[in-house]
């Protein structure tokens, strides 16, 4: 599988890079994972001004910064999106790097980990909303951190001892809802894969 992790914030001083480093931390861990980090900062993409919807434009020609990120999202088998709660919702960075993909996702696993005083409730809330428009599949599962992840994750992705040893806490879950993943992306790749061979 291979998975793509979207740092969902390009702020100044961001903790969502580190709570990235450590899904792709135990993503590494993990047999027929190859995880790596998408970071939107590498991807300049203006605020969505093509001239249609992207899956009503068959013969579209994007600019080549949003290509080199659609190619990255038609590469991978699942994606996991990290994101912060901005304003009782997810980021529009986040918002407007998925309005540029077209069919790039159908039918792949997508993981949610937030963070926020709520766990970032309402951006995984509304995320379950708009990832149906992409034709992706979000795993029930999601990964939420009610801790400041800044506090609690350092700069390379590794998580607090007592919240490593609590077996309910973040690392069980995070280690759960991958495995979850894999088994979606697997599932779902075996399906694309027999559909196009059909
Ligand atoms: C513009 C803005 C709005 C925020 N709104 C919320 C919010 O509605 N709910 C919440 O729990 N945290 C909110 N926060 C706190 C962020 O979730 C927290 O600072 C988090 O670390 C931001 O992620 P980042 O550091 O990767 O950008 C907000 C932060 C910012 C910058």
């Amino acid at each position: 599988m291979k998975v793509g992790i979207i740092i969902g914030s390009v702020r100044e001083g961001r903790v969502s890079d580190r709570v990235a480093n450590w899904v792709l931390k135990q993503a590494q861990e993990m047999e027929g994972v190859e995880p790596f980090i998408i970071d939107l900062k590498d991807y300049t993409m203006p605020f969505f001004d093509e001239a249609m919807s992207p899956q009503y434009n068959p013969g579209r020609s994007s600019k080549p910064e949003v290509q080199k990120f659609l190619d990255v999202m038609s590469d991978i088998d699942s994606l996991v999106l990290v994101t912060p709660e901005y304003n009782r919702s997810y980021s529009a960075v986040l918002k407007n790097a998925l309005d540029y993909i077209d069919f790039q996702l159908k039918q792949k696993p997508v993981q949610l980990v937030a963070h926020g005083s709520t766990g970032g409730a309402q951006a995984v809330s509304h995320l379950r909303a708009v990832l149906p428009g992409l034709a992706a599949i979000t795993n029930p599962t999601a990964v939420m951190i009610t801790d400041r992840a800044g506090e609690i994750i350092d700069e390379d992705g590794k998580l607090a001892q007592e919240h490593i040893d609590n077996p309910y806490g973040y690392q069980a879950t995070l280690k759960n809802a991958l495995a979850d993943l894999k088994w979606y992306s697997d599932a779902l790749a075996a399906a694309r894969k027999q559909s196009k061979d059909s």
